[in-house]
């Protein structure tokens, strides 16, 4: 979810909505605004996307000049009108983004005392405990730190009291909170993006914080109440503004921004003229380390999945990775000479950042390779990787992901020259391919898209679609299968090519495409193998190789597509391109939502 606020002296209405637009991507199932207006709290909220409340508003204007707003990705509760923020409880408002985990006890409780709740959301507690407090004769700020007290969970919260037509009172504990110090004015938002059209100096508040915000600055506190102070900044989050260009989505501008986007992260880390990597200011201390940690969600995780593999073969470096979800809850014994790296394109992942703090508390080196540079997770790590990914706005990641990718392997050899297991040259070598890559993925994106196009009207009809790959290519195969199910909605697996024989192969009739990503490397005959396997049995393959893969085989395909040799490490950041456009191009023919998929949000700050 993602949540806005002005304090101001001119109506926030539409300026609220304008700082929701640029927050949809924390989720778009439905959204509200609420403002106070000749000491009245009113509202307007909408199910589904943002422009269904402008419609609202236009038809129903509403007057005010503070306010907060609410864009929802639903936890508990539908996706309703009725479930949508802000709530109120008499004379109280509430915008919430994470979860109240001890919302039925407290509900309990309060129905006992006589509430009547409205919604099915965890967020009502906090209204009716907010209004129970000041019905028992608790003052604002009393009631709110009282209420803070009792709630668990995860929360960022604007509060307004009708009583009080002149302050926002806000809370962070986990979900990111930015207040935007304005001329007159104060802002609040889930990030700094959203309030870069008012003002680019942002107070970031801290977990345990809680805050008063008035037109012309704030008071922050702890939980004891106590005030604390946290520093002013200035985001260059205004730099982020962007727009689609000539493009039909922003999934399809991120696509074909990847060439650009990963030179200039490579450029980052690598020195292209003495064709080296470069020696970090700060960096973990790859030659000691033990073993590396590694941990991150959704695509972010299938990135470090390919940076095992060549931590593993290039710097002989043992790594333990999982998705966070699990990472965080499974007692891993950790050695605390090990380093961990975290990846994220937002860095604000809930799971991530657990797990995040889960190994700096066993003590371990905390590195996080991260695009957002002034999110939580970069804040909270020792030595921040960025990727230089610019923005991106589908919720599909992309650019992110091949981003990551650049980063991963100029780690990896960077952790290879110190552990002495690559010598200079190699690291030379390995280099020279890294500075091709750009290039060839500008080349690889200007080639293929015909024969794309045309293969994605078949799979368009298809009800299941099955990935294989091996080595590096078998985190693609899964990253295919995520990619396609996200945004065409088709069920896709992505399986290790070696295990097709040990369950997938029962699937596998001339209704089942399979999509075999083989470059010619070390696994090449094997992947063909598998896909004999497949052939024989009547399977449709769709073959993504490379030139010399493509002469090495006689078979019949649904579709070969080829593209140019090269060295292995590389291959992935090149094979990432065909797997994506797929996705892309087949849920284009669907007609679904392409940049905004149902039921997924871009950031997800609950676990
Ligand atoms: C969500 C997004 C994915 C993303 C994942 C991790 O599920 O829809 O595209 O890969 O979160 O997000 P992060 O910001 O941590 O990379």
């Amino acid at each position: 979810c993602g949540i806005v606020g002005i304090v101001g002296s001119e109506p926030v209405a539409g300026r609220l909505v304008e700082a929701l637009k640029r927050l949809e991507y924390r989720g778009y199932d439905s959204a509200g605004v609420a403002t106070i207006r000749d000491g009245r709290l009113d509202r307007r909220r909408a199910e589904g996307k943002l422009v269904n409340l402008e419609t609202r508003l236009a038809e129903e204007p509403l007057a005010g000049t503070i306010g907060i707003a609410h864009t929802r990705w639903a936890t508990h509760g539908a996706p309703t009108e009725g479930n949508a923020h802000p709530h109120f409880t008499d004379g109280v408002a509430v915008v919430h983004n994470g979860i109240i985990e001890n919302f039925s006890e407290i509900k309990d409780e309060l129905i006992g005392g006589g509430a009547e709740f409205v919604t099915q959301t965890d967020t009502e507690v906090v209204a009716q405990l907010l209004a129970r407090l000041r019905r028992q004769g608790h003052g604002r700020r009393e009631a709110m730190l009282s209420m803070l007290q009792r709630v668990a969970g995860a929360y960022a919260l604007a509060v307004m009291f009708e009583d009080d037509p002149s302050t926002i009172m806000v809370a962070r504990n986990g979900p990111p909170l930015a207040i935007g110090h304005g001329k007159g004015e104060m802002f609040l938002g889930s990030d700094a993006i959203a309030l870069a059209p008012f003002t680019s100096e942002i107070t970031y508040l801290v977990d345990g914080d809680w805050a008063v915000v008035g037109k012309n600055g704030v008071h922050i506190f702890d939980l004891d109440g106590n005030p604390v102070d946290r520093p002013r900044q200035v985001s260059n989050a205004a730099a982020y503004m962007v727009d689609k260009g000539n493009h039909r989505h922003f999934m399809e501008k991120e696509i074909h921004e990847q060439s650009e986007v990963v030179s200039h992260t490579l450029s980052h880390y690598i020195d292209f003229i003495a064709n080296k990597v470069k020696e970090p200011a700060e960096g973990i201390d790859f030659a000691s380390v033990p073993s590396l940690a590694v941990s991150a969600c959704g695509t972010a995780y299938l990135a470090g999945l390919v940076g095992k593999y060549w931590f593993e073969r290039l710097a002989r470096l043992p790594v333990e990775i999982d998705v966070a979800s699990e990472f965080r809850y499974r007692e891993l014994p950790l050695n605390p000479k090990s380093a961990a790296l975290f990846i994220s394109q937002s860095g604000e992942t809930a799971d991530t950042l657990a797990s995040l703090r889960y190994c700096r508390d066993a003590g371990l080196q905390i590195g996080a390779i991260v695009n957002a540079p002034e999110s939580t997770i970069a804040r909270e790590a020792d030595v921040v990787f960025p990727t230089l990914a610019g923005p991106e706005i589908g919720v599909a990641s992309t650019k992110a992901f091949t981003c990551q990718l650049a980063v991963l392997a100029s780690l990896a050899i960077q952790a290879g020259r110190a552990r002495g297991m690559i010598d200079e040259a190699q690291e030379t070598a390995l280099v020279r391919s890294l500075a091709e890559t750009p290039r060839l993925m500008a080349n690889v994106l200007n080639t293929i898209q015909p024969s794309i196009e045309h293969l994605a009207r078949e799979l368009s009809k298809c009800r299941d679609v099955l990935y294989l790959g091996r080595g590096t290519s078998y985190p693609l195969a899964l990253e295919g299968a995520l990619k396609l199910k996200e945004i065409s909605y088709i069920h896709a697996e992505g399986y290790a090519a070696g295990e097709l024989k040990h369950g997938p192969i029962a699937l596998i009739d001339e209704n089942l495409p399979v999509i075999v990503i083989a470059p010619f490397d070390r696994f090449f005959e094997k992947t063909v193998s598998n896909m004999q396997e497949v052939a024989a049995r009547g399977g449709r393959i769709i073959f993504i190789t490379d030139e010399r893969g493509a002469a090495a085989t006689r078979l019949e395909t649904m579709a070969t597509i080829v593209l140019p040799c090269v060295d292995e490490i590389i291959a992935p950041l090149l094979f990432a391109l065909p797997i994506q456009l797929i996705a892309y191009h087949t849920a284009v023919f669907m007609g679904t939502d392409v940049d905004q998929p149902r039921n997924l949000a871009k950031s997800v700050t609950v676990e």
